[in-house]
């Protein structure tokens, strides 16, 4: 998991990011996106890492402040793209255990703040859905400019889609050769049903000849990487 947009801001995954970046800020052009999910059909897709690369890109606009929240109560990972433990967090919030300026904490990017998951709850989902939380987003809102929300996988269990409805959009990421394009379809179907404003599709560890492609994909990767990645961003129709 890296941070690549902070490590090596000039290389073509930055870049890649920055052109995600600002397809979302054009995509939905007359409805303030403020709050943005990211959820996959399955689970090791890669939202963790590309949400923190992504906020991390928000958070280089000027003048922009930018929140990402873990609440991927059952896997919580974004602390570990920042080199932080997770030792408190969001449950800690939202049981009153701690208080949330306690919580928050900045990060090296300029501008990006993080909200860690905190202690693993018995349920998740449960939690993800009270009055607390409802309360908590609209509050937190009010401080940042962009909030980012990192999820479970919406295939698996059903955090994502209680969450798509504190997020003014909703991006799908799919891992090229390992998503199963039923699980997708599902994922997509359920993010519909609990009506989540799906901004469109980021498809992730994609490898491919870079003469192949269009508009949309752009090819990037060093020459130390083994492994030669891809992203694109797929508009809605
Ligand atoms: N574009 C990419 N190319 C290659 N590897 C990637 C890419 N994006 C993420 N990965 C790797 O895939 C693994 C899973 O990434 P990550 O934890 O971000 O996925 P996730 O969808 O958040 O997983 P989970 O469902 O467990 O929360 C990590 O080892 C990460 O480094
Ligand atoms: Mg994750």
């Amino acid at each position: 998991m890296q941070l690549h947009t902070y490590n090596n801001p000039k290389s073509h995954i930055s870049e890649a990011y920055r052109i995600l970046r600002t397809n979302i800020e054009f995509s939905n052009i007359d409805k303030n996106i403020k709050t943005i999910l990211m959820t996959s059909a399955q689970q090791n897709e890669g939202k963790s890492t590309s949400i923190s690369n992504l906020a991390s890109t928000f958070a280089n606009l000027e003048n922009k402040k930018v929140l990402i929240i873990d609440c991927d109560l059952r896997n919580p990972s974004v602390h570990k793209m920042f080199g932080v433990s997770n030792i408190s967090g969001l449950t800690d919030v939202l049981t009153g255990q701690k208080d949330i300026e306690k919580c928050i904490e900045k990060t090296k990017v300029k501008n990006l703040d993080i909200l860690k998951a905190g202690k693993i709850p018995p349920n998740p989902s449960e939690i993800l859905q009270s009055k607390k939380m409802r309360n908590f987003m609209e509050v937190i809102k009010e401080y940042y400019d962009y909030i980012f929300i990192d999820s479970p996988p919406v295939g698996i269990v059903a955090d994502a889609s209680i969450l798509a409805q504190y997020a003014d959009g909703t991006i799908l990421l799919i891992a090229a050769n390992e998503a199963d394009i039923e699980a997708t379809k599902i994922a997509k179907e359920r993010l519909e049903g609990v009506n989540a404003n799906i901004l469109g599709a980021i498809l992730n560890k994609f490898e491919a000849d870079s003469k192949s492609y269009g508009y949309y994909n752009y090819y990037y990767g060093s020459t130390s990487e083994k492994k030669k990645q891809k992203r694109g961003l797929f508009r809605r129709k």
